[in-house]
């Protein structure tokens, strides 16, 4: 794990003084963030922060009004999604991040989207040996998985495209405890172990971080705090705040005793 910032490995993904919003609005403040291969990048803040905001800019789904998002050395700011995909970004949303009437085959398929037709069956086939679990699944209705194989089926379908950046937004929600916990350490982590970057958005802090290379908190839409993951994880401000330890009495509390 870095302990400073040159420490970190070659950076693939790079965002810079990232403005960011809906219908010319900014949400999003200009931020930066970045990872490198083999890193995870663990993004925290409050509800409402901007988080989704950010990776919608990043992905090319929300607007880009300043700043610039560079992948592997090239500037790809304001790219369509289709088009970062075909760059190597993949995006693993909080919702719909598959379609429930289609089966665990055919949103594999939708995933190839981009592939020549003839590499799409071996590929999925391929992607498939890395989720044993899904494979006695192929013609089940993705909307009949629970949410632990959902998310799985998710994270396999960005993978059909072999991305070397990918990008979840709270892959987690929704998710029963021990079903979070395999989520971030075997699937999250285990991608970054074997080469790729991965920015990760979460609610669990705690775990988010502990799971993660490098950490920033994002608050009212500006990186508040970032350095290695280890050194938010022991803040006790950030710990209060976000990480559901409580080192004093909060003042809500004192407010209302007699
Ligand atoms: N499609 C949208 N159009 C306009 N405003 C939006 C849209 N999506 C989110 N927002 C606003 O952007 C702010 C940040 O939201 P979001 O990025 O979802 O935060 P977070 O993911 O950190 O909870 C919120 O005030 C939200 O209302
Ligand atoms: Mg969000």
């Amino acid at each position: 794990m870095p302990t400073s910032s040159a420490e970190r490995p070659p950076q693939v993904l790079e965002v810079e003084q990232l403005v960011a919003g809906y219908g010319g609005a900014p949400i999003v403040h200009g931020v930066d963030v970045s990872v490198g291969a083999g890193e995870v990048a663990t993004i925290i803040g409050p509800n409402g922060a901007g988080k989704s905001t950010l990776l919608k800019a990043i992905t090319g789904r929300a607007e880009v009004l300043e700043g610039s998002v560079r992948l592997d050395g090239k500037d790809v700011t304001g790219r369509r999604g289709d088009q970062l995909a075909r760059a190597g970004l993949g995006f693993v949303p909080q919702v719909n991040d598959v379609f429930g009437t289609l089966t665990v085959l055919e949103n594999l398929e939708m995933g190839g989207y981009l592939l020549a037709r003839k590499d799409v069956a071996p590929r999925v086939e391929e992607v498939l040996t890395a989720f044993p679990a899904l494979c006695d699944m192929r013609t089940r209705r993705a909307s009949k998985l629970s949410g632990g194989e959902r998310k799985m089926l998710a994270i396999a379908r960005v993978l059909m495209l072999r991305p070397n950046v990918i990008i979840f937004d709270e892959p987690t929600s929704n998710l029963a405890p021990v079903v979070a916990r395999s989520v971030l350490e075997d699937q999250v982590r285990v991608l970054a172990n074997s080469g790729s970057a991965v920015v990760l958005v979460e609610q669990r802090a705690s775990e988010a971080l502990t799971i993660g290379d490098w950490g920033y908190l994002l608050v009212a839409g500006r990186v508040s705090v970032s350095g290695p993951a280890a050194e938010l994880l022991g803040r006790d401000d950030i710990g209060e705040l976000f990480l559901g330890r409580e080192t004093k009495p909060s003042p809500a509390l004192n407010e209302i005793s007699p």
